[in-house]
């Protein structure tokens, strides 16, 4: 019996310090103490061997019970941590999840490009400021020079609330909102989602991403906007690239411009990329109009600037050799795994 006294002591210690499997290997396993002290009962005179045996029944137990108990504490403790984000039960097993788990989850690609190409326009000094998903006419047209029954409005087609707000065909809506929040010297790049009401193909949908840029200050010049959005081009691209200035019209900028620069896969030979032609249109851009500048207050005599704006998922297209704009939107498995 005084064994027994010495023995419970030590699983009291034990019980503080072994964690379940050690306890269990210990005292309960086919070679562990508990069935080596029960081997040990003959020895036990007559009239205690019932005591001993009970006693001894009871140490076990003992160690029975804090072994159910920390399993339990263990399984409470898993049902804590939930992921609220998980389309099942964090405790399913890894095998009894669904199959689509297997991606880990990870930031779509365009997501990805844009934390790129942001990177790039912050070490080249310029703010970051998202753009907005609903806007009104006074953003999308007027205050960008496009007055009531301008025909230019009609290239804009877009998506209209029965309320009269509009889901913005381009980032330059954010135009008058940064020009009259600030005063010059003022670079700013505007990232935002943008709606079009057109049928799709490979490379047209009705919902994209695109990403303005503005820079206003005392004597900027064409020059500097073809030497800004060149050094962010190859910085992106990862390449020299050669550039081609095209006339274009955007009733927002004077002059206004389509910047070309030669295919980067091919050698200005042609490919798919380029459909053929060894150039690539890649934005519209051009100097900030003086009634631009005019609707938000800022002297278009003694300022000027210039402005952009590019679909990124084209440039996204073009960098990751993506030839359906589509593919970025459907959700398909198997193209998201590539990225
Ligand atoms: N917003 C124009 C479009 O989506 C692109 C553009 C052209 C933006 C010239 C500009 C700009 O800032 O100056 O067609």
């Amino acid at each position: 019996m005084k064994d027994l006294q010495k023995l419970k002591t030590e699983v009291q210690e034990d019980i503080d310090q072994l964690d379940s499997n050690e306890l269990k290997k210990k005292y309960l396993s086919s070679d562990g103490v508990i069935r080596e002290y029960f081997s040990k009962i003959s020895n036990v005179d007559k009239d205690n061997r019932a005591k001993y045996g009970k006693e001894l029944n009871s140490i076990k137990n003992l160690i029975a019970q804090s072994i159910e108990q920390s399993s339990k504490e263990i399984v409470t403790q898993r049902a804590k941590r939930v992921d609220p984000t998980a389309p099942f039960d964090s405790n399913t097993s890894k095998s009894n999840r669904p199959r689509i788990l297997d991606l880990n989850g990870s930031s779509h690609i365009l997501m990805q490009e844009l934390e790129r190409m942001l990177d790039i326009f912050q070490s080249m000094g310029f703010d970051i400021v998202e753009s907005r998903q609903i806007d009104d006419d006074y953003h999308m047209f007027e205050s960008l020079n496009f007055p009531k029954g301008h025909p230019a409005r009609d290239m804009y087609d877009t998506f209209w609330t029965e309320d009269g707000f509009v889901l913005p065909a381009h980032t330059s809506t954010m135009q008058n909102r940064i020009l009259s929040s600030s005063t010059p010297p003022i670079s700013a790049v505007i990232p935002g989602r943008c709606f079009r009401s057109e049928a799709t193909d490979s490379s047209h949908e009705h919902t994209f991403f695109q990403c303005e840029g503005i820079y206003v200050d005392k004597g900027i010049s064409v020059a500097n906007m073809i030497a800004t959005i060149k050094e962010f081009l190859e910085a992106y691209l990862e390449t020299d690239i050669e550039v081609k200035i095209q006339p274009a019209y955007f009733p927002f900028t004077e002059p206004d411009a389509e910047f070309t620069i030669n295919c980067p896969f091919c050698n200005k030979e042609g490919c798919s990329t380029c459909g053929h032609t060894g150039w690539i249109e890649l934005m519209g851009c051009g100097m900030i109009h003086p009634n631009v500048l005019k609707s938000a207050d800022i002297d278009s005599e003694e300022f000027s600037g210039f402005a952009w704006g590019f679909g990124l998922d084209r440039l996204v297209m073009i960098r990751n050799h993506i030839s359906d704009i589509r593919d970025l939107r459907a959700g398909n498995i198997k193209f998201l795994r590539k990225y």
